[in-house]
């Protein structure tokens, strides 16, 4: 485990959201907990964090999202069971998730968006800079971004979000923010932000990914933050104003990711990060890439 060097500790997860786009799967079960191969998508975010050197995680959680809270505690019967079989690598596999880091929770109560969601995180992470993780964004942990962006929060003060390019078509569903170069390639100066633009009114086609490094002085703009896109109290309003007005809190860097990133809340990119990963992974990796082939190669020739 690598530590942070900032003195950022605190890592936010909001993670109420229904997760619509999975129903059937998600009437029961919270969208987090979908496997991405055998891991839930949420323990892949959590392990971002502290890899990051962030173990102090606060998940922001609503009804029934108490998986979420056993996944990470200890499971002492299935231990034990395991125990008692002598299944020493699938008890470490059960450890694992409870030994990552301190989790918290709190919940939200009435969903009244990201903005909303990041706000009751304020009594937790009091005055230092902290960082927001959105369960549906999974970055391959090959290609790290929060560190980096710890890193130039560190260099610049003030907040850091992660951007990506993205095709104008799509840029509707992301907050967009209009950049300026700064000596460094991989990062740019936020001027501007707006959430999920119409194509002709986006500022670029730079788009947020769910990853923030925010001055705690976003509280007290969330606070007075009215509703915006889709009745929601949004986080990109909030930021918007940290980038306008540097006095209180900014400025607004933005970190441009070019690496491979997964929405896992699309049905889509959730098969593609499941096949993506297991196809690296050493213990499945190997046999499943052989018939992967063999499917391909049979899919191309079918008429
Ligand atoms: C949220 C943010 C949006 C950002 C996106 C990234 O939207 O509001 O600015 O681009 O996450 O995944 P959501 O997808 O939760 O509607």
């Amino acid at each position: 485990m690598t530590q942070s060097h900032s003195g950022i500790s605190k890592a936010v997860i909001p993670a109420a959201g229904l997760g619509t786009r999975f129903l059937p799967a998600t009437k029961a079960t919270p969208k987090e907990m979908l496997p991405v191969v055998d891991k839930p998508a949420i323990q892949y975010v959590v392990e971002e964090a502290v890899t990051a050197g962030l173990s102090d995680v606060l998940m922001v959680t609503g009804r029934n999202k108490r998986p979420l809270e056993d996944h990470f505690d200890r499971n002492y019967e299935l231990e034990s069971a395991l125990g008692r079989k002598g299944d020493a690598e699938r008890l470490a596999r059960v450890q694992e998730s409870s030994d990552l880091a301190t989790m918290h929770y709190v919940r939200q109560g009435d969903p009244r968006g990201l903005g909303h969601a990041v706000l009751c995180a304020a009594p937790h992470v009091g005055d230092q800079p902290f960082a927001v993780l959105l369960g549906d964004d999974l970055i391959d942990p090959r290609d790290p971004l929060l560190s980096r962006m710890i890193e130039i929060q560190g260099q610049y003060g003030g907040s850091v979000i992660a951007l990506m390019e993205v095709d104008p078509a799509q840029i509707h569903m992301y907050g967009s923010a209009a950049v300026e170069p700064t000596a460094e390639g991989d990062v740019v100066r936020v001027t501007g932000l707006v959430e999920k633009p119409e194509p002709a009114d986006a500022p670029s086609n730079y788009a947020i990914i769910g990853r923030y490094v925010l001055d705690p002085a976003v509280f007290e703009i969330l606070r007075k933050t009215e509703p915006g896109r889709g009745g929601e109290i949004q986080l990109t309003d909030a930021l918007q104003h940290l980038a306008e007005d540097e006095k209180v809190g900014g400025p607004v860097h933005g970190v441009v990711f070019k690496g491979r990133r997964y929405d896992t809340g699309d049905r889509g990119d959730y098969l593609r990060a499941i096949v993506r990963l297991a196809c690296e992974r050493e213990d499945l990796g190997p046999e499943f890439r052989t018939w992967l082939r063999s499917y391909v190669t049979e899919e191309m020739q079918a008429p």
